[in-house]
């Protein structure tokens, strides 16, 4: 397995060996028995949208690896001024060893990797954010040994994590089920790659949420809007009310089930207080991961 040189644009850019490669790492990084070097090595950080966790571990996972991190706010760089994402691109490349974008159209990190030499990580699109599952899995990997074989239930909006998580469920061989509302449903191309990408396990999208949770090992939610959808916020509150995850949701999962969100979170919209503070909750150890998860990332695709 080689990932040196490569991007991470989507889950589905790796193949079953490599994603277990990328968490062999990340689990070696995060007990301490591999600390890779990244000295004299640049991260680029170019994000349109707000981030806590994905800034703050991408730079603290460069920082300890004893490279260094360059925030290029959209803002006071060219950028927001309408540069071409293509001279961008080329420009960025000479100086920088690796870029990780956060914006909205997956298009604009695929046109940064058609410009650039060094990998580029996407940080989050509307489409997809492979980071965020990369930390997820390694998270369900702590707590039942493997992934393979677990049943990972998402309940809530068909986004970004619905895409990503179904990517990364089918390609580390676990079975996926999304509950979703009606006209809610992830995009059927990247249901129809999970399918492809899984070796026989269960790729299922439903608009039943007791159903999906039956027998779940993992229960998973995300914010009812992403960032973008602000407006319809207050519209969508009364379609996505018959998917909290509540106690009563969870009482159908087994009962050494897990609680995952992404953060960060609503309380008693998406997820019940009671819940996401609950003892089955992982979602610090799983906020923590992505600091393992990215090093692990950082440290392959600049090849040390
Ligand atoms: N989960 C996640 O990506 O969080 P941030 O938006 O804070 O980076
Ligand atoms: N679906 C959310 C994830 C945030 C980490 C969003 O895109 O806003």
């Amino acid at each position: 397995m080689s990932l040196t040189g490569r991007d991470l644009l989507s889950l589905a850019d790796l193949n079953g060996a490599e994603l277990q490669g990328i968490l062999a790492a990340a689990k070696a990084m995060k007990a301490g028995t591999l600390q890779p070097h990244c000295g004299g090595k640049t991260l680029g950080l170019l994000f349109r949208k707000a981030s806590t966790r994905t800034r703050v571990s991408f730079s603290v996972a460069m920082q300890q690896m004893r490279g260094s991190v360059i925030d290029l706010d959209p803002n006071v760089t060219q950028v927001s001024r309408g540069e071409p994402i293509e001279d961008t691109a080329r420009v960025l490349d000479r100086y920088l060893d690796v870029l990780a974008i956060r914006t909205f159209a997956q298009e604009e990190v695929t046109t940064f990797a058609q410009h650039c030499r060094i990998p580029i990580i996407n940080a989050l699109t509307d489409a997809e954010h492979p980071c965020q599952i990369l930390a997820d899995l390694l998270t369900i990997q702590e707590n039942f040994g493997e992934v393979a074989g677990r049943t990972v239930v998402y309940i809530g909006d068909g986004n970004n994590i619905a895409h990503s998580l179904l990517l990364g469920c089918a390609l580390a061989g676990a079975h996926v089920r999304i509950a979703t509302p009606e006209g809610f449903a992830p995009d059927p191309t990247v249901v129809t790659q999970a399918r492809n990408l899984s070796a026989g396990t269960e790729v299922v999208v439903t608009t039943d949420p007791q159903g999906a949770a039956a027998g779940a090992d993992v229960l998973y939610t995300d914010v009812w809007a992403s960032m973008g959808q602000e407006a319809e916020a207050a519209s969508r509150q009364a379609a996505f009310q018959p998917y909290q995850i509540k106690a009563e949701l969870l009482a159908l999962a087994k009962p050494e089930a897990i609680v995952l969100h992404c953060l960060p979170a609503h309380r008693d919209e998406e997820i019940t207080a009671e819940v996401l503070e609950g003892p089955q909750s992982r979602v610090w150890d799983q906020a923590e991961n992505r600091l393992h998860a990215q090093k692990a990332l950082i440290a392959l695709l600049l090849g040390v």
